[in-house]
């Protein structure tokens, strides 16, 4: 049974009780990855930031754990930007948990300058869609043999209307544009959820995957960095922004925790702000562009995704005796 919208302010702390739950957050160690990850700490949870930069991740763990009593929390290193650090972050975890009860998809990168993964991977696809698409394949036997409802959260962004998949120049190096790039990404997200979703319904498994966007939030994403070639101009312009659009992180990560959580959720839903153009406000029900309900597209981008990662999973077979 699902409801169009929460009733009223939905907040974090309407979030059910997570104490016995394992939780996992990539990009845990800033914006909306730790509001996520500080929120399921709150509840009980045992949170697993995973995130590139250890030291990074090791100062936010202090911060929560000094913010919230009794917090579980480890850090694990992540680099979505290349399959070897997927593939260790995978075994380390699976070695050291036996239950994943939500996989919160949420790491991103927005517009830097052409630059490729580890892998030759278009960064932004590479990250942002591949990365998460190889770690939830290879984290979806845990996720599948948890017991009780368990679910993949994936973070889009409203830019994914800005994007296309082009299966005959996924790289664009010649004809790049940091903004189509990122909007692509983002729709890419969209379609594995909603794809991914249908083949755990084909499977009859008791996970389900949900997409959610945080609206505008006021993170370093529009501000950049120099290290990932920002310029100052867009740096100032990104803060400007932030300082007239966008709501605080804590009220940004909302949707997400919403889809992870809330009890009236179905599998392929999408939650996003319920305010001005969907960029702040309470989290409710909303509906992505034509594009991304495309299950021809959606299926072409499983089957490519698998050959360039090299992660192939069978969701369908994995239904638990
Ligand atoms: N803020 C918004 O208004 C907005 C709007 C729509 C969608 N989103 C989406 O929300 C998500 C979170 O963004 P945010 O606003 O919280 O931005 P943020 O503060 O910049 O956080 C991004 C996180 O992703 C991590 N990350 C980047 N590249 C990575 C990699 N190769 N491997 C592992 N982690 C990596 C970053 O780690 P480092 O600290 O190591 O860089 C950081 O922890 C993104 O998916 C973004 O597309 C945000």
């Amino acid at each position: 049974m699902t409801s169009e919208r929460p009733s009223g302010e939905w907040t974090a702390e309407a979030m059910p009780d997570q104490s016995g739950r394992t939780v996992v957050v990539t990009g845990a160690n800033s914006g909306l990855g730790f509001e996520n990850a500080s929120a399921f700490a709150r509840k009980g949870a045992h949170v697993v930031m995973a995130c590139r930069s250890l030291d990074r991740a090791s100062r936010a763990r202090r911060e929560i754990e000094s913010a919230v009593d009794d917090a579980s929390v480890t850090v694990l290193e992540l680099d979505l930007g290349s399959l070897d650090s997927i593939r260790s972050f995978a075994s380390e975890f699976e070695a050291a948990f036996d239950r994943l009860d939500v996989l919160v998809n949420n790491a991103g990168v927005m517009f830097p300058p052409y630059s490729t993964t580890e892998d030759g991977f278009e960064r932004q696809f590479g990250v942002n869609h591949l990365g998460h698409f190889a770690l939830t394949g290879l984290l979806l036997d845990r996720i599948v043999e948890t017991n009780g409802e368990t679910r993949v959260v994936t973070v889009s962004s409203g830019a994914h209307r800005n994007g296309d998949v082009d299966f005959d120049d996924l790289d664009r190096r010649e004809s790049y544009s940091r903004f189509e790039a990122y909007g692509r990404s983002k729709l890419a997200n969209l379609l594995f959820t909603y794809e991914l979703d249908r083949r755990l319904r084909a499977g009859d498994l008791d996970t389900i995957a949900v997409a959610a966007h945080p609206g505008w939030s006021a993170t370093g994403l529009q501000a950049g960095d120099s290290e990932m070639g920002t310029s100052f101009a867009r740096r100032v312009l990104g803060r400007i922004g932030n300082a007239i659009f966008g709501q605080s992180a804590a009220e940004g990560a909302l949707p997400t925790l919403y889809a992870a959580t809330a009890e009236n959720v179905d599998g392929g839903h999408y939650f996003g702000p319920d305010g001005f153009m969907e960029m702040r406000g309470s989290p409710t029900r909303v509906t992505s562009n034509a594009k991304s309900y495309d299950h021809e597209t959606a299926h072409r981008l499983w089957t490519v995704s698998e050959e360039m990662t090299g992660v192939a999973f069978d969701v369908e077979s994995k239904l638990v005796a």
